[in-house]
């Protein structure tokens, strides 16, 4: 069996205003099914011989997310309760311990960020039975999906034969991206990682032998609490943060890449989701109630009342109770600097 580990600890800023503090971005429909992105991923590893999920998420999250994982459907799951977060290298440490203390040291994980969508499960299934193969010879492997822009917030992985990884690069610069896009030899990281518990723990303590003591010292002092998971709030806080990638992907040797041919998008903004989502005949994506006239390239959703537009082209324009955003499609990563601030003027 493989164990499926959800980190859910993100907020995503990007998707302001449906996102905020104390509703991140893996608990909402965004897409055209009712269910959360969080639900989605969930769901998406039923039909995998899977055993009962954990959840690495915020402890300011606990109830939403329990309460989702059980409107599905989710029963045995753990929920792993982080007091801050730590970024994904601490996060995924702490479902290794948890994987290693239920299943053993040799059990396979498999980590899915909660916030990406997949339409193509058949593909999906077919590259994570080769990874298991992989992943029982002590790999980390990860899945690669083809690149389509030089986008700098992935990693870009080289591969060799035999799924070997010959290179692996965290967030490059634009120019090392475009380099890497026309040269067609990289795959982006798609985020998904396989491996056994035990393979990642002693990469991380190799590399990061700091952040697996701190890891392994908060875990330690851990008390349940009903579904949760408690770890030590004031030694998590003495981690070191920092990513997967930079931590354990780029140093190690064990790194393996199975290529994931299927759809696939992390709706990081509202033009990742722009670019997701089926559009009209005037490339618009409307919804809610919504009135559009001589308005192409939009996406325009409305939650509390009827939106109306006339004469725009390339606009965001997302309308809540308390907030409407109206932004240039094309600038859609700079919502992040509207959230900070008002984290400053609040
Ligand atoms: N529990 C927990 N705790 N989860 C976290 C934390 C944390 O401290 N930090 C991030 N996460 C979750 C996020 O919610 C998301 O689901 C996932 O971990 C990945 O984190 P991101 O912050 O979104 O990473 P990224 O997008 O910058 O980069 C990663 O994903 C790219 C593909 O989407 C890297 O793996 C890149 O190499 C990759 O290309
Ligand atoms: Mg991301």
């Amino acid at each position: 069996k493989i164990i499926p580990v959800i980190l859910a600890g993100g907020i995503g800023h990007r998707l302001w205003p449906l996102s905020r503090e104390h509703f991140p971005k893996q608990c909402l429909s965004l897409t055209d099914q009712e269910l959360s992105l969080l639900q989605q991923t969930l769901l998406r590893t039923v039909s995998l011989d899977v055993a009962d999920p954990i959840v690495v998420c915020n402890e300011d999250h606990r109830f939403l997310i329990a309460q989702q994982l059980q409107s599905i459907g989710v029963k045995n799951s753990s929920i792993v309760l982080e007091p801050e977060g730590r970024n994904t290298a601490p996060a995924i440490a702490l479902a290794a311990l948890e994987v290693k203390q239920a299943y053993g040291a040799d059990a396979l994980m498999l980590v899915l960020p909660a916030d990406h969508v997949i339409r193509d499960l058949v593909a999906f299934e077919a590259s994570i039975v080769k990874a298991a193969e992989l992943a029982n010879q002590d790999a980390l492997v990860t899945f690669g999906v083809q690149p389509t822009r030089p986008e700098t917030g992935y990693g870009y992985i080289r591969s060799a034969e035999n799924y070997q990884v010959a290179e692996f690069v965290e967030k490059p610069d634009l120019e090392k991206a475009e380099a890497y896009l026309a040269s067609g030899d990289y795959l982006w990281n798609s985020g998904m990682f396989l491996f056994q518990a035990d393979t990642y723990l002693a990469e991380l303590s190799s590399y990061r032998k700091d952040i697996a003591d701190a890891v392994v010292a908060a875990y330690e002092n851990r008390h349940e609490d009903m579904d949760f998971v408690r770890i030590d709030a004031e030694l998590f806080s003495q981690c070191p943060e920092e990513s997967i990638d930079f931590a354990v992907m780029e140093p190690t040797n064990k790194a393996k890449v199975v290529p994931y041919t299927g759809d696939w998008s992390d709706i990081g903004a509202w033009d990742a989701l722009y670019d997701y989502a089926d559009k009209d005949e005037d490339q618009n994506v409307l919804l809610g109630d919504v009135m559009a006239e001589g308005t192409n390239n939009c996406l325009v959703r409305s939650e509390s009342r009827l939106v109306a537009t006339v004469g725009v082209k390339d606009l965001v324009i997302v309308e809540t109770a308390d907030v409407v955003l109206v932004m240039d499609k094309n600038q859609a990563q700079d919502v992040k600097k509207i959230v900070k601030r008002i984290k400053q003027e609040m």
